[in-house]
């Protein structure tokens, strides 16, 4: 089964690695760079980058893979690209996974946060987005070497690309009407510690999607599939095994 998972900001497909490195049982991992990022191609400066562009970026790397229709999963930001790809092509969509993120849009003082980072990391570079985000991105029992991995993840991206994607999310709309008409499987999953996209937000998704699943991983923050990888590879396994459960 092919699951297409978008990656969280500001980070690269390398945040999949434990996926990646030992897929789960009979699924096909597909995690592609969004534009600008790791090693897709280069955004131009001052570019932006909707959550919809990022959606049809993995549409075309399905159709280069010759894949019709795949489970979409995302965490964070590739949540919300998740949730884009869900209403520009439902029938692409297989199965629904939603990793540590939410629904909702930004309200006006988030937009006007996404346009400061994007103007400080133009200036700067990276460093104070990241800074910022090391504080709020781990559970208290996240590994050190995990830490130390996504802060060097972070600093390594073109600035360009992540101020397009910061701006990006400031334009996308809310994913209530979305995911209320969503009809498929749908798993959410989120770590029991995640301050970013806590569990509430989670809660929102699952009630929003008759049918869904979710799951609450006790011990991760943000980064659940990092953070406890075993429990996290054994529910993509389960989902792509029977995307109902
Ligand atoms: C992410 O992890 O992708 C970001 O925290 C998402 C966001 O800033 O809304």
């Amino acid at each position: 089964m092919p699951v297409l998972l978008f990656h969280g900001f500001p980070f690269t497909s390398e945040s999949w690695w434990p996926l990646l490195e030992s897929p789960p049982k009979g699924v096909r991992v597909i995690a592609p760079d969004h534009r600008g990022f790791g090693r897709s191609e280069r955004v131009t400066a001052g570019s932006t980058s909707t959550m919809d562009q990022l959606a049809e970026d993995g549409f075309a790397v399905l159709e280069h893979l010759k894949i019709d229709r795949a489970i979409v999963g995302g965490l964070s930001m590739g949540g919300y690209v998740a949730i884009a790809a869900t209403r520009l092509d439902p029938g692409r969509v297989s199965g629904l996974l939603l990793v540590d993120t939410m629904s909702l849009a930004d309200d006006e003082a988030g937009k006007a946060r996404r346009a400061s980072v994007a103007a400080d990391v133009e200036a700067n570079g990276v460093v104070g987005l990241a800074s910022g985000l090391m504080q709020k991105l781990f559970g208290a029992g996240a590994p050190a070497d995990v830490r130390s991995r996504i802060e060097k993840m972070m600093l390594a991206q073109d600035r360009n690309a992540v101020a397009a994607a910061s701006r990006g999310m400031a334009l996308r709309s809310d994913g209530k009407d979305i995911l209320s008409r969503y009809s498929g499987p749908c798993a959410v999953v989120v770590g029991a510690e995640d301050v970013i996209t806590p569990l509430e937000r989670a809660k929102t998704m699952h009630e929003l999607v008759s049918g869904s699943s979710l799951h609450v991983v006790q011990g991760a923050g943000h980064l659940t599939p990092l953070e406890k990888p075993a429990e996290f590879s054994a529910i993509v396994e389960r989902f792509a095994r029977s995307p109902s459960l």
